[in-house]
Formats: structure tokens, sequence, C-alpha cells
């Protein structure tokens, strides 16, 4: 398959996608889109790849969706189109999906950040949701999950300013996981790949699974999916080979199942 907007690569178990519209600063179009959901749905199922990164260049993550695409359409072409509601096919993605970001993570750039499982940002990354500024408002999903990741107050600040955050404020506001000095970001976020990787991945699998249903559910009935997530583990071969490896103090090989 050709693509116009992605580049793709594979790192042993690890999985690159990388943005790759440098003139328009990765802005988010039809194009890319469909591009990017077709590659995650790929290497999700692809057996050889363990976990995914999501990477942009030095200067931007993404800038948001294209503003070129965006100006002339109406409303009717956007509900009808359903414009960028595909987006939402990324939270199907059952493999973990790292976002390695530098430079600027903004509005639609910020909310496919956050649609990944966390974020590895350089220190001169910034976050915002910058959409006010344009006379619209946040449409992939930031105003739901910038708010339960950084809370109302913040997200509100964000949102209705339009101003920009550091990578370290994302960092102590629980926007982003891990900041690495910027020309680290992505041997960082692929090394991370690589570890998530070699585990066994049912568990890895029902481990993001079980994080995930804490945003869904209330608190009893998110305990019950995890005991059962956590009682069906050990169906699998990585518990029994997990825990002898440990107990004969050797490195477990986990298969792929
Ligand atoms: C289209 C964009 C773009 C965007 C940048 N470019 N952002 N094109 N869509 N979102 C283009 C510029 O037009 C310019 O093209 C080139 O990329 C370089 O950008 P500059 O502005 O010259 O760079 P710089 O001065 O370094 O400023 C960087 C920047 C600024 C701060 C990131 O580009 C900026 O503010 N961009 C817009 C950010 C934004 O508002 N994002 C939210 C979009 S709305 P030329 O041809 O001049 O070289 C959104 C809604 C999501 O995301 C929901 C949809 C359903």
């Amino acid at each position: 398959v050709d693509n116009q907007s992605i580049r793709l690569e594979k790192r042993g178990a690890a999985a690159l996608i990388t943005l790759d519209r440098p003139k328009q600063l990765n802005a988010l179009n039809d194009a890319l889109s469909r591009e990017v959901l077709r590659a995650a749905q790929g290497f999700d199922a692809d057996p050889e790849v363990g976990a995914i990164v999501l990477a942009g260049s030095q200067k931007a993550f993404a800038a948001g969706a294209d503003i070129k695409e965006m100006l002339s359409k109406s409303f009717a072409d956007l509900f009808t189109d359903n414009y960028f509601a595909a987006w939402d096919q990324l939270a199907t993605i059952r493999k973990p999906l790292i976002a390695a970001v530098n430079g600027f993570a903004l509005g639609g750039g910020c909310e496919l950040a956050m649609m990944c499982d966390f974020i590895i940002a350089g220190q001169g990354a910034q976050f915002g949701q910058p959409e006010i500024k344009l006379g619209i408002l946040p449409g992939i999903g930031g105003s739901q999950r910038l708010t339960k990741l950084v809370g109302r107050s913040l997200a509100m600040d964000l949102i209705l300013t339009g101003r920009l955050i550091s990578a370290e404020e994302a960092r102590s506001a629980g926007l982003v996981a891990r900041v690495v000095p910027d020309d680290q970001v992505l041997a960082v976020a692929l090394e991370a790949a690589a570890t998530i990787a070699g585990y066994s991945a049912p568990a890895v699998m029902m481990a993001k699974e079980a994080v995930n249903r804490a945003e869904e559910t209330a608190l009893t009935e998110g305990l019950l999916h995890e005991r059962r997530l956590f009682q069906a583990s050990f169906a699998t071969q990585g518990q029994k080979e997990g825990m002898s490896a440990f107990l004969e103090k050797r490195k477990p090989a986990f298969s792929g199942r």
C-alpha cells in the first residue's frame, strides 16, 4: 500500500508510524488520518509486532487538524462525512500505542497524542488546544480526554485561552508520562515499545484493557473487570513461563500468545 503522509518501519517487535507532512507541520488531513488508522490496524493484526510508536518530526508531532482543508467546510460537510470520527477507531487498537512527541502537539495533534496509551515528550515539546483562536473548539476528544488527564481547571484554562504548555508542565499535570532530552525521544519510545513487546502478549493486552476500563466504568465494575482479566491471565502460557523463569532465576521466553 502506498502512503503519502506517513512512513512505516519495524524495529524488531516495535512498529513505528511517523507522520510525514513536514511542510504543514504534520497537520492532520483526511488522507493522513486514513493512513494512520490503516497502519495501526495492520500492526495490531501483525503477530511480529508487540507495541506501536507514533511519532512526528523534531519541529512538530502535529500542529492540529489541517486548517486549509477545514476552511471551506460547512456543517453539512462535517456532519455527513462525520469528519474525523474515524479517529475513534484508534481506541480499538489492542496493542500498546506510544506517542513520541517532539515540538508542537496542538489541537488535533494533542488529541492524537492523547489517544495513544502514553506520551513520551521531548523537553522542548509544547502542548495545547488552541482551536478557540480559530473560532472552533476541540473536535477529536480534546475536551474529554484532556479533562480526564489533567482535571477540569487546567483543561478549561488551555481550551478557553488557547495557551500552550511545556512538556514539563504537561508531565506534572499528568498529560505526559516522561520528559526526555529532545534528541532521545524516539529512542526512548522505541525502547519502551521493545520492553513491552518482550512481555507476554495476552498479559499486555489484558493490562491495557484493564486500565482503559477505569475511564469507562464505576470502581466496582472496573475492579470486577480487572479481577476477571487477572484470573484469565492464569490461563496463558505467559503466566507459567514468567513465574517459572523468576523462580529458576532465568530470563523468561514468552511466546506470542
Ligand atoms: C494547516 C498548518 C497548520 C495546520 C501549521 N501549518 N499548522 N497548515 N493546518 N494546523 C502550516 C503553516 O500554514 C505554514 O505553511 C507551515 O505549516 C509552517 O507553519 P508556521 O506557522 O509558519 O510555523 P511557526 O511560525 O513555527 O508556527 C508554528 C505553529 C503555528 C505555532 C504550530 O503553525 C500554528 O499556530 N499552527 C496552527 C495551530 C492550530 O491552531 N492548531 C489547531 C488546528 S484546529 P506555509 O505554507 O505558510 O509555509 C484542530 C481541530 C481538531 O486541530 C478537531 C477537528 C475535528
